[in-house]
């Protein structure tokens, strides 16, 4: 026994100190290929065992002991290896078709077949798990059991693993040249671009990542299909059941085609797969939490008109007040008993003389819930009045001159109004090699940010999840020492109030690093911060003098192209709709914040909100470019949201097993 153990512990050294592939504890994307070079490679070592030229029949039995030792000793090592991978792989995989499974329309489910897919799949796994009980515990088992299995896995039974994995293959490449013989990568392509919304932003990963790790899943099941089928191969062998030479190499060649054509497949696939992602509407929308707002950049405000004017007449009509500000509280009217408005004063309009107006909770951030003229016009939502209504009449001076109560918006920057935007860049640790993963809105000291999530970038465009963490936001407020509006942050106004939506790529061999805003004219202007990387090493080369900053700098005055404004038409409340929100904008265009609709919420609500749900990805990966948009659905106000672009491994994926690279024997 002792001596059994002996030798495996040196077989499975020996193993690791040769092994020309050798790769370390950071797996992830792109090492499959490197896994099934290993496997390949580790299975030619192991023919080494049984194929002396010796007659197993007629050799005593230690020796067949030993023989046998040394053979599970090697899969051993190989299964380790495949175990080691499937923690990342089959996570991302199973996600990935449960989450493809959940989220396309049935037509698509059944032309793509996952679920048979998925069957097979499940199959092959079981039978390893068992074969894999089977070597670890040979001593339990009588030599027979394994025989017996050995047998059934490269038989011509349907169910066997041999069977199998030719199955699984024919959903990457079928063998018809006919439409309904596309492979499943294919159609799922198809099928990813052509299904907006939900489907993409429920998967937190790419298009380009979903491809991968379906892919992945597949060809890791392949993989220990093929490992299967060759022990038993030499199990059968070793049991003086026949040579099986050619049959085992009949199925590595099999193998080597299956792999080199699913891989080619995926690669041309995933350079077609968009590499974008994006958060989806919550399940609950959460103030703080799911979503940040401006407060009170303008909004709806109700001032008699003999306050708008300096002198204290009646002598003009509502619309004549375009942009003023209160003047004063004459008498003791309806001004007594609400909040000034100490800014501008916009855009003022007649709606009728007379009205209640229900007041809102201040805390509410909104001045009424709903306004009623006499006339039957309701602006805002009609509901019980908790504080009680408060009857606004206009009046008439010396019969000639009426003095009406006017519906205006406000634009006051005060301790009520939230509307700054951080202008300081935020830069992952480029000291300690990080890149950007993720990003999110938040709101801190009444600032908007973007937070960025940081992780250390590794080999091959891995990442060390261990790293990953979301660096805090500057911790400053607008009212400290030598803390500059436009320099530190900006403020939104009635003059400054547009977004600049654009999405941002990084040039080839370059990682998102860092992002900010700017100002161009009155616009705010998104940024990305990129960095020169070496794919190989996966490190950051020279960050202080290859990172760049990176805009799209159109304006909406440019002679060509200029920039395209995105109107929201009589915004309500973006979290009062049930439907989910989609993409409303495209790069190069631009949004203005604005009040709510005057009749569906009394102009009470500034909006778009913002986003502010982490976007980050299901296994986190360096990213190649990030954008802003807006999302929403019509005659609501919608969400500013942020995508990402996931770095682009498709031009990474070779053939896996050219005929220099893998040596066997
Ligand atoms: C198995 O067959 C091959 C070719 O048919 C032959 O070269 C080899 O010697 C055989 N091995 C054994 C162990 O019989
Ligand atoms: C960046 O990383 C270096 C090295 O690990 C560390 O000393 C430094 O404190 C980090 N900087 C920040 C801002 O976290």
């Amino acid at each position: 026994m002792s001596n059994r153990g002996t030798l495996i512990l040196l077989v499975i050294c020996g193993f690791f100190f040769t092994d020309s592939v050798g790769f370390g504890a950071d797996l992830g994307v792109l090492d499959i290929i490197k896994l099934t070079k290993f496997v390949v490679e580790g299975i030619g070592k192991a023919w080494n065992i049984v194929d002396q030229r010796v007659d197993f029949s007629s050799i005593p039995i230690p020796i067949l002991d030993k023989t046998e030792a040394k053979l599970f000793g090697k899969l051993d090592v190989i299964t380790l290896k495949i175990d080691e991978l499937a923690v990342n792989i089959e996570g991302a995989g199973t996600n990935t078709i449960a989450m493809v499974l959940h989220n396309l329309p049935d037509r698509v489910r059944l032309e793509l077949r996952l679920n048979d897919l998925l069957k097979y799949m499940t199959q092959t796994d079981v039978n390893f798990r068992s074969f894999q009980r089977y070597t670890v515990h040979h001593n339990d088992f009588e030599r027979l059991t394994l025989e017996d299995f050995a047998r059934v896995v490269v038989g011509h039974d349907s169910n066997s693993v041999v069977n199998l994995i030719e199955r699984i293959h024919t959903f990457v490449a079928p063998t018809g040249r006919g439409i309904a013989d596309t492979g499943v990568l294919e159609l799922l392509l198809k099928d990813l671009t052509e299904v907006e919304g939900d489907m993409l932003c429920n998967s937190k990963q790419s298009p380009q990542q979903v491809l991968y790790n379906l892919y992945n899943a597949i060809a890791l099941t392949e993989l220990k299909g093929y490992s299967m089928i060759q022990f038993s191969y030499m199990l059968l062998r070793l049991y003086n059941k026949g040579n099986f030479t050619t049959e085992s190499q009949i199925m590595r060649q099999r193998f080597e085609e299956r792999t080199n054509s699913a891989m080619e497949i995926v690669k041309k696939s995933m350079a077609d797969a968009s590499r974008q992602y994006w958060n989806c509407d919550p399940k609950r929308h959460i103030k703080g939490e799911t979503y940040e707002e401006i407060t009170q950049l303008l909004q709806g405000y109700v001032q008699n008109e003999v306050d708008l004017n300096p002198e204290g007449t009646c002598r003009e009509n509502c619309a004549e007040y375009a942009y003023t500000k209160s003047h004063g509280c004459f008498g003791n009217q309806y001004c007594r008993q609400q909040r000034r408005c100490n800014g501008k004063i916009l855009d003022c309009r007649y709606f009728d003389s007379d009205m209640w107006i229900c007041p809102a909770d201040p805390l509410s951030g909104r001045r009424y819930e709903y306004i009623e003229y006499e006339n039957g016009r309701v602006l805002g939502r009609k509901q019980s009045c908790q504080h009680g209504t408060n009857k606004v009449d206009s009046w008439w001076r010396w019969l000639f001159w009426h003095c009406s109560y006017c519906f205006c918006l406000c634009d006051e920057q005060s301790s009520n109004s939230d509307r700054y935007v951080n202008m300081r860049p935020a830069i992952s640790n480029l000291s300690s090699n990080m890149v950007v993963t993720g990003l999110r809105f938040v709101k801190k000291n009444r600032i908007i940010h973007i937070q960025i999530q940081e992780g250390k970038l590794l080999p091959r465009g891995n990442i060390d999840a261990s790293t990953v963490r979301w660096v805090p936001v500057e911790d400053y407020k607008i009212t400290d020492r030598k803390i500059y509006n436009g320099q530190d942050y900006h403020t939104f106004s009635w003059e400054k109030r547009a977004v600049d939506l654009d999405d941002l790529e990084a040039d080839e061999g370059h990682v998102l690093t860092g992002v900010r805003f700017k100002e161009i004219g009155s616009h705010l202007n998104f940024e990305i911060f990129v960095t020169k990387f070496d794919f190989d090493s996966g490190k950051l080369i020279n960050p202080t003098s290859t990172s760049v900053w990176k805009d799209n700098s159109n304006t909406d005055s440019s002679t060509t192209n200029p920039r395209k404004k995105v109107w929201l038409v009589t915004p309500d409340i973006p979290t009062r709709t049930t439907s989910p929100s989609i993409p409303t904008s495209k790069s190069d265009e631009y949004i203005e914040l604005v009040n709510s609709d005057i009749d569906r919420d009394a102009a009470q609500t500034t909006v778009p909100f913002l986003d502010a749900q982490k976007l980050e990805s299901l296994q986190p990966v360096p990213l190649s470019g990030a954008g802003i948009f807006h999302k929403g659905r019509k005659y609501f106000g919608g969400f500013i949201t942020l995508k990402v672009m996931t770095y682009d491994y498709s031009r990474h994926i070779r053939a896996a097993l050219s005929d220099e690279e893998v040596e066997t024997n």
